[in-house]
């Protein structure tokens, strides 16, 4: 998967390298609620569709800066799930996640979805994936 950093002198560069290199300014970006597309529709309309976590083994996907975790132990504050995983291919921003957005409890893995993914069949009760499907080559 090809991405595009133009400051550089090289036009293209791997999609990985490309999120390590952006981490910083994506999360200063996007903040605490995602963004404003995130902040004013997205999560919310997330967040209505999950009908608690209270022992449940949730999987994170693509999980950026770790935003939407704490939404999520918010929205649900007083349930305590099973397990929570955030992971994403980029080690910079599963670091910003782990050090600045931090949740109770939380595990952080890196995980390319373009790989088999490293947890048994049936072994999840929620995968939550926000804007990862539009990164994925498709073919
Ligand atoms: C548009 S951002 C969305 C981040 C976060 N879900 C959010 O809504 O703010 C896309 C995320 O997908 C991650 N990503 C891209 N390709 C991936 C892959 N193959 N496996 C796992 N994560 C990937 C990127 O590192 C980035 O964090």
């Amino acid at each position: 998967m090809i991405g595009c950093w133009p400051t550089e002198g090289t036009p293209t560069i791997a999609r990985t390298a490309y999120y390590d290199h952006i981490a910083r300014q994506w999360s200063r970006a996007t903040g605490y609620q995602g963004g404003p597309l995130k902040r004013y529709a997205l999560n919310e309309r997330i967040l209505t569709r999950i009908e608690g976590i209270a022992d449940r083994d949730i999987l994170e996907l693509g999980a950026g800066n770790g935003y939407f975790a704490a939404l999520l132990r918010r929205r649900f504050s007083g349930q305590t799930p099973h397990s929570l995983i955030l992971s994403d291919q980029s080690q910079a921003l599963l670091d910003i996640a782990h050090d600045e957005f931090r949740v109770a409890d939380a595990e952080y893995q890196r995980i390319d979805v373009q790989e088999p993914l490293p947890f048994a069949d049936a072994s999840l009760d929620l995968i939550l994936a926000t804007m990862l499907l539009n990164e994925l080559p498709t073919t």
